[in-house]
């Protein structure tokens, strides 16, 4: 018997590569749980995945979507102990994709409830793209402060936009880099924003900064952005953007290089929010408790979502690859 229905890449390429497929929903094991999905969000990781560039799809037949929020419809032990029951509406990411579907089978410590008074759509834009910022932040290492310089490569993109305004409540001192398509958008998070096309933008981050960075969230793998940091400083990579058709083999090429230079000067750490949901999971539920919360209480400021159909996965896909800034593309089923 079909009983969820779940998008499909079948072959690496545009939006026209997707399916949606009538299947069996996954047998519960154990304290899996069932949950309904209402929305899910649609990233840059979906749209590179999509394409064959993504280093953790290298075979098409997955489903995309890491983020979701939906609604439970079953409960086991281990929810419940978690405080998750039958009905709750909860929010997660998963570490392997698969939230395009409208519904999942999976274990309820991938789960936090989502806030009442937070709108689904809402809070299906930023799970992903949060969590990513917020641990991303704590790898550039402890202390708060205008004296904590802060480099965010993409201060206009989904992560970007959530690692300025984290950094900013922590009080550190904020420089941003975008193109001149979505400057206006960083600027308005309250920071300085430099041109990444421009030959001496390192240079020009340091100034706007009043010194070298010794923080830096860099998701292009470019060698470059050392150059902004101190000797002592440390290089969070959370992405390597690699020449067209060699996305994946120069994305473990970036990764291996950095994890080299982990004891460098600066020193490097990449942050993998897969590895990371996969291996800690306590921590990322209380990370993305927190962030949920503070969206709700508007402390934090997310996307606009754009809601698609999901049976309008197709255009859904299109409108994604040219998002605005400060907007996320959302399906709802
Ligand atoms: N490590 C993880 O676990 C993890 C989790 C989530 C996402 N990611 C990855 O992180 C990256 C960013 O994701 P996102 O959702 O924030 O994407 P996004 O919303 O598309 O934002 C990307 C931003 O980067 C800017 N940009 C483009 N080229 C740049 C360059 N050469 N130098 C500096 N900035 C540049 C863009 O600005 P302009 O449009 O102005 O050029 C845009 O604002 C993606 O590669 C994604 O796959 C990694």
């Amino acid at each position: 018997m079909a009983d969820r229905r779940a998008v499909r890449v079948s072959r690496f390429g545009d939006a026209s590569a997707l399916g949606i497929a009538d299947e069996a929903l996954p047998r519960p094991l154990g304290n899996d749980v069932v949950v309904r999905v209402t929305h899910a969000s649609v990233g840059a990781t979906d749209l590179l995945a999509r394409r064959g560039g993504y280093v953790f799809q290298p075979l098409p037949g997955f489903t995309p979507g890491y983020d979701f929020v939906g609604v439970l419809e079953t409960e086991s032990a281990v929810s419940v102990a978690l405080g998750l029951r039958t009905g709750a509406r909860v929010a997660g990411v998963l570490p392997r994709m698969g939230a395009h579907a409208t519904r999942l089978t999976l274990s309820p410590t991938f789960l936090v409830a989502v806030p009442d008074a937070l709108d689904s759509a809402v809070a299906a834009t930023f799970p992903l793209d949060a969590v990513t910022a917020a641990a991303a932040l704590r790898l550039t290492g402890p202390g708060t402060g205008p004296d904590r310089r802060l480099l965010v490569q993409g201060a206009s993109g989904a992560v970007g936009a959530f690692a300025v305004q984290l950094a900013t409540h922590e009080g550190r001192t904020v420089v941003g880099t975008a193109s001149a398509r979505t400057r206006a958008f960083a600027e308005s998070l309250g920071i300085p924003v430099v041109d990444y096309h421009t030959a001496d933008w390192t240079g020009a981050a340091r100034r706007a900064a009043g010194g070298p960075f010794d923080g830096a969230i860099d998701h292009t793998g470019a060698p470059r952005v050392r150059d902004a940091l101190a000797p002592g400083g440390t290089l969070v990579r959370t992405a390597f953007a690699g020449r067209e058709g060699h996305e994946r083999s120069d994305s473990l090429q970036g990764a291996a290089e950095a994890a080299l230079r982990r004891h460098g000067h600066p020193r490097e750490r990449v942050c993998s929010i897969p590895y990371f949901v996969l291996t800690r999971r306590p921590h990322y539920r209380a990370l993305l408790r927190g962030l949920l919360s503070a969206v709700d209480s508007g402390r934090l400021q997310p996307p606009t979502p754009e809601v698609h159909a999901f049976d309008d996965v197709w255009e859904a896909n299109r409108a994604a690859e040219h998002v605005a800034p400060g907007r996320k593309v959302v399906l709802a089923a």
